[in-house]
């Protein structure tokens, strides 16, 4: 605490919470997009937050991505906490297997000793598809689970980048740089104003689903993101935000 005093971390941190209007902003030293020894302080920064939040008998809901990776990495044990369920937050999103939400929940469950159900439902689903899997018992029944969830992790992007990454069909693709998305979150996209653009259509966690949920932490850092966070801010949705020097610095100059 010293060390972020003299760095004016604390600084940075108190001026974005009240901002933002955040519950808590914890912000850590570097460039996470230069410096992946700062994305592992990202993660482990955020681990740290999880625990300090979680309840016992409680459901946590995790997104994919490099820096939930890096949150699963650092992840620590539940240690006193009983009876934790760590689930993804939402069915496939076309990501690689190293980013999916699946991967990242059972790696995140591993490190901390608790239990984890996964969701197997396969990518970019149509709308007849959709609506006949969330009908199957087993699929049912884990929704229902997610949507129990105390608290959601997840990253946030940058939306070309993300609609880059994922094979996102060439009309979808064409949806989000007409609807001038700049961030994105759990497959949804959002614009400056943080204003859904588009949404990738799949099961678990919605973004109504969100005004219920006790904790939601937002990880997300670097400069390139900027841009994506303020916008996933305006839906007002997060309730803790953990971040870098950099975007913490860059987002303080366009709010
Ligand atoms: C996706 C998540 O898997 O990763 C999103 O569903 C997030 O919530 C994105 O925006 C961020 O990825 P990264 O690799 O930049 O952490």
């Amino acid at each position: 605490e010293m060390m972020k005093d003299v760095l004016g971390l604390t600084f940075l941190e108190t001026t974005l919470k009240e901002k933002l209007h955040l519950d808590e902003v914890i912000v850590v030293s570097g460039d996470s997009d230069h410096s992946p020894l700062v994305k592992k302080e990202m993660g482990r920064a955020c681990a740290q937050c999880i625990m300090n939040h979680l309840q016992d008998d409680e459901v946590v809901a995790v997104a994919g991505g490099t820096t939930l990776a890096a949150v699963a990495e650092m992840m620590i044990p539940l240690g006193h906490r009983r009876n934790v369920l760590f689930v993804p937050a939402r069915g496939g999103l076309g990501e690689n297997v190293e980013n999916q939400a699946n991967t990242i929940c059972a790696k995140i469950a591993e490190r901390a000793h608790g239990k984890y159900r996964l969701l197997h439902v396969p990518d970019q689903l149509s709308k007849e598809a959709y609506e006949s899997i969330i009908e199957e018992p087993e699929i049912k029944d884990l929704l229902k689970i997610i949507r129990s969830a105390k608290m959601l992790v997840h990253g946030i992007g940058d939306a070309q980048t993300m609609a880059e990454r994922r094979k996102t069909p060439k009309e979808d693709f064409e949806k989000i740089k007409k609807g001038k998305a700049v961030g994105e979150a759990f497959g949804y996209y959002f614009n400056q104003k943080g204003e859904v653009v588009h949404k990738v259509q799949t099961v678990g966690m919605q973004l109504e689903d969100l005004k219920n949920i006790r904790n939601v932490i937002a990880v997300a850092g670097g400069a390139s993101k900027a841009k994506a966070i303020k916008a996933y801010m305006n839906q007002s949705l997060a309730t803790i935000l953990v971040t870098d020097e950099v975007a913490a610095k860059e987002l303080l100059r366009e709010l």
